[in-house]
């Protein structure tokens, strides 16, 4: 076994997932902003480092995704981020794309950015003690998007950062998202993110990156935000699985889904399905933000000192997770809190 593929391995197996706290200092201030809490350095800190000293995390988290600041970032302990984060022998990971900007022959979709110094930022990362990476690239969806072309391009980069991250002995999560937002079907979710999907594998074979050692981050087969549609997290399990099978090659070892806008119940009922009905050999578990930290920040943002209380319910949520990551979550389990 390689030790990129035991990296990918150590974060996905036993129903453990991904805590993705790596909102960039705009987003988590936006995050901040909906709950009150004034956004600086320090409120950032406190409510990350309340999270990763949570109980739940060695049983429910594999890995944590942070941020280029919280890397650096020493607890009100005096301890490094990565220092307290290994503690609970959890791996340190790190987003390392720069944000996605307007994609030049395409105005209303976004090209990620980063690839320029990324080997130079990759080894520092790798000296401050992180063993894997996240890179999102970002579709659009409706009758003409996603373009070819953003298609094209956000796979390219895609795969010129993984093969750049497993040459600095990293592991990297490739997060190619088509976005809820907009009233197509979960027909066209499906389509249109087998062709996104499809077109990343076609890049990353071609930039020789060891699949093996290598985490795929999806979106799960939705309708629209806006469409009317409802269906059933059955019928969501069934089209994610259908899409991941026909256009994810065997060897990748673990799908990490991303949230992206469901609740958290949502994300953690359809995750469920998921494995209840995985019929393939990926490892499907989560790599969620809002999906697990919503709640946790709600309450926490009423008493920043309630550290216990708000570890409490970051660790009902976790654990929630991991049940679902197991295909063993229930109604009555998350409601029993
Ligand atoms: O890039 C997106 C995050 O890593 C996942 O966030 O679960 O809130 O969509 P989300």
């Amino acid at each position: 076994m390689s030790e990129l593929n035991k990296i990918a391995l150590q974060i996905l197996s036993n129903g453990k997932g991904i805590l993705a706290a790596d909102e960039s200092t705009a987003t988590m201030t936006k995050r901040l902003d909906s709950v009150k809490v004034h956004s600086d350095e320090n409120n950032r800190l406190l409510f990350r480092q309340t999270l990763f000293s949570s109980s739940s995390m060695s049983k429910c988290i594999g890995g944590v995704i942070l941020y280029d600041e919280t890397i650096r970032q020493r607890t009100t302990n005096e301890k490094s981020i990565p220092e307290l984060i290994k503690l609970s022998g959890s791996l340190v990971g790190i987003k390392v794309d720069t944000g996605a900007k307007i994609l030049a022959g395409s105005k209303e979709e976004k090209i990620t950015e980063g690839l320029d110094g990324l080997r130079e930022r990759l080894n520092d990362y790798y000296e401050l003690g992180a063993r894997f990476t996240k890179w999102r690239g970002v579709y659009l969806i409706s009758d003409k998007y996603p373009s070819k072309l953003s298609i094209s391009a956000n796979a390219h980069a895609l795969a010129r950062y993984a093969a750049l991250v497993q040459e600095a002995g990293m592991v990297p999560i490739i997060e190619p998202e088509v976005l809820m937002d907009g009233d197509h079907s979960a027909k066209d979710c499906l389509m249109k993110t087998s062709e996104v999907i499809n077109k990343c594998f076609e890049e990353l074979d071609l930039n020789n990156v060891d699949l093996k050692g290598t985490i795929l981050k999806p979106n799960m087969i939705l309708p629209g935000k806006n469409s009317g549609e409802k269906i059933s997290s059955e019928e969501i399990a069934e089209l994610t699985i259908d899409c991941l099978k026909n256009n994810v090659p065997s060897s990748v070892p673990g799908i990490a889904f991303l949230s992206g806008g469901q609740t958290e119940k949502e994300a953690t009922a359809n995750l469920n399905q998921i494995n209840i009905k995985n019929n393939t050999n990926f490892i499907m578990t989560y790599s969620y933000g809002r999906a697990l930290q919503q709640s946790a920040l709600k309450f926490w943002s009423k008493d920043i000192k309630n550290i216990i209380g708000t570890q409490k319910i970051f660790d009902h949520r976790a654990n929630m997770c991991t049940l679902a990551a197991q295909g063993k979550w229930s109604e009555n389990l998350e409601n029993s809190q």
